[in-house]
């Protein structure tokens, strides 16, 4: 029946699992910590066979068993739950879109993830980094911590990495650069879907150093390699694609423009630029999951999400010819231009 007041019974419940959205992402994290997704890898199991294996009460592990069925990560028949598609996919050390360094990073980082933290952001309009500054300098301070970075990404990077290559032709380019690359994962992407094409990374040290390790576990090492380099200050190695995957959300338009700029000045005729983000509708009303990692970026950094609207309109006044944008695997989604 609906309520007396007017208002929809339906809105009860969004503001509520608005207001409580934290705790599904923590119900993932907990059940990552726990080990959970892994005790379930052989089978399925009662409530009561779960909390067994888990080490802990059955109250927290039908709680916990409950959330993660609502959230489509385990299913359950009659009194047994099992890994569903998205958990095989996602929460699984076997899986090569395992997502487990990114779910670590979150645990480590969670703590700077409050309301005091994003007020003081959105007041001042300053990132808290990990304190001060420019989060990416103070990796080249603190070896672990940029290492921890690095695979938090590639494991995020890797699945919406081996889709947007299948969606360009990319037979006519002999060498890509991944600019901030980090592991290399889009990298590792475009060359496992294009043999003949070799393929750099330009980062900042110490993750230059760390994607030879990552091109010896995708055996790619005789065709991805790294260069050191500022991408603020030294020139690129020459190439004839330029890509950015998770940069420009990074920085500021007037930053974006700058390095929109420097790909034009560096490629050759023909060569293409793309950008590779969680894009943002031309309307900027969604989808949502864009705007989540808006909030990231407000914690984190000075950049914003942009639509593909935002940077089809950058490219093209930068020069760029055939600007197209294209939505890959979700929410990520490609632009892409030509320098004529
Ligand atoms: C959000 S991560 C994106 C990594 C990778 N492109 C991906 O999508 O998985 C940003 C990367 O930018 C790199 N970076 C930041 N400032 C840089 C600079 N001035 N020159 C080169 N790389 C930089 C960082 O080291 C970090 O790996």
């Amino acid at each position: 029946m609906a309520p007396s007041n007017g208002m929809a019974s339906h809105d009860e419940d969004s503001i509520l699992e608005i207001l409580y959205a934290n705790f599904g992402c923590f119900a993932l994290l907990t059940a990552h910590k726990l080990q959970l997704f892994r005790v379930f890898e052989a089978g399925a199991l009662t409530v009561s066979e779960a909390a067994k294996r888990l080490n802990i009460a059955e109250r927290p592990a039908e709680l916990l068993l409950t959330t993660l069925t609502a959230q489509r990560l385990i299913t359950k028949m009659g009194d047994r739950y099992a890994l569903a598609s998205l958990a095989q996919q996602y929460c699984l050390e076997s899986s090569p879109t395992y997502l487990g360094g990114m779910l670590d990073f979150a645990v480590a980082t969670h703590a700077m993830c409050t309301v005091e933290n994003l007020e003081t952001c959105a007041r001042t309009d300053r990132s808290l980094a990990y304190g001060s500054g420019d989060a990416f300098r103070e990796h080249a301070e603190d070896i672990a911590r940029a290492r921890v970075f690095t695979h938090a990404m590639h494991c995020q990077s890797i699945a919406p990495a081996m889709m947007w290559p299948k969606r360009l032709d990319l037979s006519n380019h002999k060498m890509m650069l991944d600019i901030a690359g980090g592991s290399g994962a889009h990298a590792i992407g475009a060359l496992q879907q294009w043999p003949e094409m070799r393929a750099s990374v330009f980062e900042m040290a110490p993750v230059n150093g760390f994607v030879r390790e990552y091109a010896d576990k995708y055996s790619l090492s005789g065709r991805l390699t790294a260069v050191l380099g500022d991408m603020w200050k030294d020139p690129y190695t020459p190439a004839d694609l330029h890509f950015y995957s998770q940069v420009y959300h990074d920085w500021t338009e007037e930053k974006c423009r700058f390095l929109t700029e420097k790909s034009f000045a560096s490629l050759p005729s023909r060569g293409r630029i793309v950008i590779h983000e969680l894009l943002l509708d031309s309307d900027k009303s969604g989808p949502r999951l864009p705007t989540l990692m808006g909030m990231v970026m407000l914690l984190w950094t000075e950049g914003r999400q942009y639509s593909g609207l935002e940077l089809s309109e950058l490219l093209e006044s930068v020069g760029f010819v055939g600007v197209h944008t294209e939505r890959t695997l979700g929410s990520w989604g490609i632009v892409t231009g030509v320098k004529p």
